[in-house]
Order: C-alpha cells, then sequence, then structure tokens
C-alpha cells in the first residue's frame, strides 16, 4: 500500500488543550511534518458551542457540533479526544475505534474507568491508542514506564501528579494563603479541571495513579482499587509545624508499591523531608519517581499541567500515530503492555494492612489527663510515640497537640483514633497525615 502523504485529524474539544494542540502544530509544522513524513491537517474540530469567544480562531467551516462529521469522514484518520469526563467521551472513543481510526486521548477519567473496554475495542480493531497526555501533562512518563522501562520489574512510584494540589500547597507554605485563596489562584491558571473537587479530593491523582500503575506493574489497577485522600483538611499550621518542628514538607502523593507479592495503591497527603527529590516540586510542576529491579530509581520532572506542556503531549503522540498511519503499520504494534496479568503480584494490600510513621494533630481543651489519655490509647494499639508538641496557648481555649509516632500499623492507628476521637476534652476529629516515605 502506498505511504500516506497527509494525516488528517479530527478533534473533539477545543478548550485550553485543544487550542495548544492547534497552535503547537501550526508553529513547529514544519519540524512535526518531518519527523511523521507527511503533513498533518487538522480537518474538523468537534465543540459544543460555535459562538464562543476562543483565542484561536480557525478556518471557516473546521468547527462543528456533529461528532458524526468527525467519525464518519473516511479521509480522517486519527480521533483526537480532549473533551474530558466519561460520557459522552466513551461512547465517542469506542464508536471512532470501531470505525477504524486511530485515537489520541488526554481524558484519565475515561481511561482509568473503562480501560479494559477501551483497549480491547482498539486490539480489536487493531487501532492505535495512545494517551500519554492523561498522566502528568508535558511529563513523558507513560513512554518511560512503557517503553524505557519494559524490561524492569518495576517495585515502586512516588509521584506527585496534580499540579493543582502542589500549587495550592505550595501557595499555603510559602505565602500563607487559606486553601480558599490558594485553590482560586490555581483556578485562575487553568490548572483545575472543570470540577476541581476532583483536584482536591485526590481522584484526579488517583485517575493517574490507575494508569501508571496498571502499565508499570502489569497488573490491572482500578480506581476503586486505590485508597484516596485529599488535601482539604490540611492548613497552614500543619504545614508550619511539620516544617519547623520536623523538617518536612505536605505533597500530595501517588504511591504504588510492591511489598512481597502484594501491590499497596494509595494517594493522600505525605509529610516527606524537605531533602527528599520529590520535595522540591513545587507549583504546578509534577514529580514521578520510578524504580525497577535493573534500572534503579528514575526521576520524571515538568510541568504537569497547562495548555502548552499538554499540548507537547499530545502532539507527541499525534507524531508516533501519524508515522504509523504514514507507514501504513497502525495497529500494527500494540503500545500496552498490562494486559498480561503479572503473576509476581498476588493481591492489593488493604490498606490497614500498610505501615507508616504518622502525624497525629489532637485538637483539644488544656487540661489535666488529657495526654496521658491519648497516649495509654496509642500505647495500647502498639503505636508508639517519638515526639510531642503542644504550643502554649490562653487558658481555656482548644490546643492543637501533635503527635509523631514511630512506625505503625494503619488500622492499629484507626482504631486507636476511634477511641481518642470519642474522649470528651477532643474537640474535632483528629488529623493524621502520614509520613511514611523517603527515610
Ligand atoms: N487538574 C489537573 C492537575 C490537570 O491539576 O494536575 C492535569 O491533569
Amino acid at each position: 500500500m502506498a505511504e500516506k502523504s497527509i494525516i488528517q485529524i479530527g478533534m473533539i474539544g477545543f478548550g485550553n488543550v485543544g487550542q495548544g494542540v492547534y497552535r503547537l502544530l501550526e508553529k513547529n509544522r514544519s519540524l512535526i511534518e518531518a519527523k511523521v513524513g507527511a503533513q498533518m491537517r487538522i480537518k474538523k474540530i468537534v465543540v459544543r458551542d460555535l459562538a464562543k469567544q476562543r483565542e484561536v480562531s480557525v478556518p471557516e467551516g473546521m468547527l462543528t457540533t456533529n461528532f458524526d462529521d468527525v467519525v464518519s469522514d473516511p479521509e480522517i484518520d486519527v480521533v483526537l479526544e480532549l473533551m474530558g469526563g466519561y460520557e459522552p467521551a466513551r461512547t465517542y472513543l469506542l464508536d471512532a475505534m470501531r470505525r477504524g481510526k486511530q485515537i489520541v486521548t488526554a481524558n484519565k477519567a475515561v481511561l482509568s474507568v473503562h480501560w479494559d473496554e477501551i483497549i480491547q475495542t482498539a486490539r480489536d480493531h487493531k487501532v492505535d491508542i495512545y494517551f500519554e497526555a492523561a498522566v502528568c501533562g508535558g511529563i513523558p512518563v507513560i513512554q518511560a514506564i512503557n517503553d524505557g522501562l519494559a524490561a524492569n520489574n518495576i517495585t515502586s512510584i512516588y509521584g506527585i501528579v496534580n499540579g493543582t494540589t502542589n500549587f495550592i500547597l505550595q501557595k499555603m507554605t510559602e505565602e500563607k494563603k487559606s486553601f480558599k485563596e490558594a485553590l482560586q489562584m490555581a483556578q485562575k491558571k487553568g490548572l483545575a479541571e472543570a470540577d476541581p473537587t476532583l483536584d482536591i479530593n485526590g481522584m484526579d491523582a488517583a485517575h493517574k495513579l490507575a494508569i501508571l500503575a496498571s502499565l508499570a506493574f502489569s497488573k490491572r489497577v482500578k480506581v476503586e482499587d486505590i485508597y484516596v485522600e485529599g488535601i482539604d483538611r490540611i492548613t497552614v499550621q500543619d504545614i508550619e509545624f511539620a516544617k519547623e518542628e520536623f523538617g518536612r514538607v505536605v505533597k500530595l502523593f501517588a504511591i504504588a508499591e510492591v511489598e512481597g507479592d502484594e501491590l499497596e495503591v494509595r494517594v493522600h497527603p505525605t509529610l516527606i523531608p524537605e531533602d527528599h527529590l520529590l520535595a522540591k516540586v513545587d507549583g504546578e510542576y509534577n514529580g514521578v519517581l520510578v524504580t525497577g529491579d535493573f534500572v534503579g530509581t528514575t526521576m520524571y520532572y515538568g510541568l504537569g499541567a497547562g495548555s502548552k506542556p499538554t499540548a507537547s503531549a499530545v502532539m507527541s503522540d499525534l507524531i508516533y500515530v501519524g508515522r504509523s498511519v504514514h507507514d501504513n503499520v497502525a495497529g500494527e504494534i500494540s503500545n500496552c503492555w498490562f494486559l498480561n496479568d503479572n503473576p509476581q503480584i498476588k493481591r492489593l494490600k488493604k490498606m490497614g494492612d500498610i505501615k507508616s510513621r504518622y502525624y497525629l494533630k489532637f485538637t483539644v481543651l488544656d487540661q489535666v489527663g488529657v495526654l496521658s489519655a491519648i497516649s495509654r490509647i496509642l500505647g495500647e494499639n502498639q503505636i508508639s510515640i517519638a515526639s510531642v508538641i503542644q504550643k502554649e496557648q490562653k487558658k481555656g481555649d482548644k490546643v492543637p497537640v501533635v503527635i509523631v509516632t514511630y512506625e505503625a500499623l494503619e488500622k492499629n492507628v484507626q482504631e486507636a483514633l476511634k477511641k481518642i476521637n470519642g474522649l470528651p476534652f477532643v474537640q474535632e476529629e483528629t488529623l493524621l497525615i502520614r509520613m511514611d516515605r523517603g527515610e
């Protein structure tokens, strides 16, 4: 079959990222086309509202509100899905693959939840599916895990994979901004999801971890398998305590780690030492440490969100797909390894069975017997105290008492906190931050 000289793209969604892709192709067209060996042409763009004001203007007739204009057009080779969310994105992707279109998507939500169905459909219909931009914006971490480290047994992934929460935590740390103010700043920068709850409650990071872990460990990890906690209970006071008293910073960590034949997968705020490699990953930057049995520890760092970095990742996928369309080998070589279940991982570890050190902030009345009651319950649950801090306050006020524990079993800590939270002098639910990584 003759080589294709024009690769035609149908884009779905023309928001921040879509417009970034359009601009990138305009700016670096000659470089990109030289790499593909063919012209790259965006033929149609599906949008919700034709009249909406956009920063990028496109030729007359390129925008449409009808997905069918893309999927039924035999000239379109690649469907680029940038609309996000579960539906109609899932239906559009499946439909496009069934009609033989190659796929590039940045949609972590639909991929992480409908992974099996989407990947199987790609295989059944022999089409390429690339999704570098779904995880960590401009950082080529999917490619690193999928290709560069493919020969390794991956043993762990620790990542800061959500730019919004990382930006919020930095503003709270350095500028003492309240959580709410910092969130508004993140939204203004275009980092946050359409629904920022997904950033704050850790679900966006969980979507990304599900994809990373499934690829890295050749084991299907579902979003619901992941223990998830967000950053909404972290205060400026905790950030200051952690820094001044323990030399640590708070990061929302996505963790996947093998222990024996079990894999633990979790997303939660974590206190890491200030000199940890990931402690310097600030603002909208993301950072991921991946350790493999032969390669050792590798690190990936860069902008994890925003129009230009995400467009960079999308375009790299389009170059891959463009090349395979050009060479008539699209769909011939699977880019996903994970479907073969990894025999070395028997199960996912239960959250109660993980071990960690803990930062516990009790908000209590300042009265006789409080510390001894708390420490007795901790002791009864095999939790050993490493340090205690109480800052003196005006008499009669509630005070924060921070206890840092030695390594303890999560289920023992949860059991102890249940009892402690029921004590009459405890004024607020105790805040727990794990501080288990980076020793
Ligand atoms: N809301 C996401 C973040 C965008 O803040 O990281 C990139 O996936």
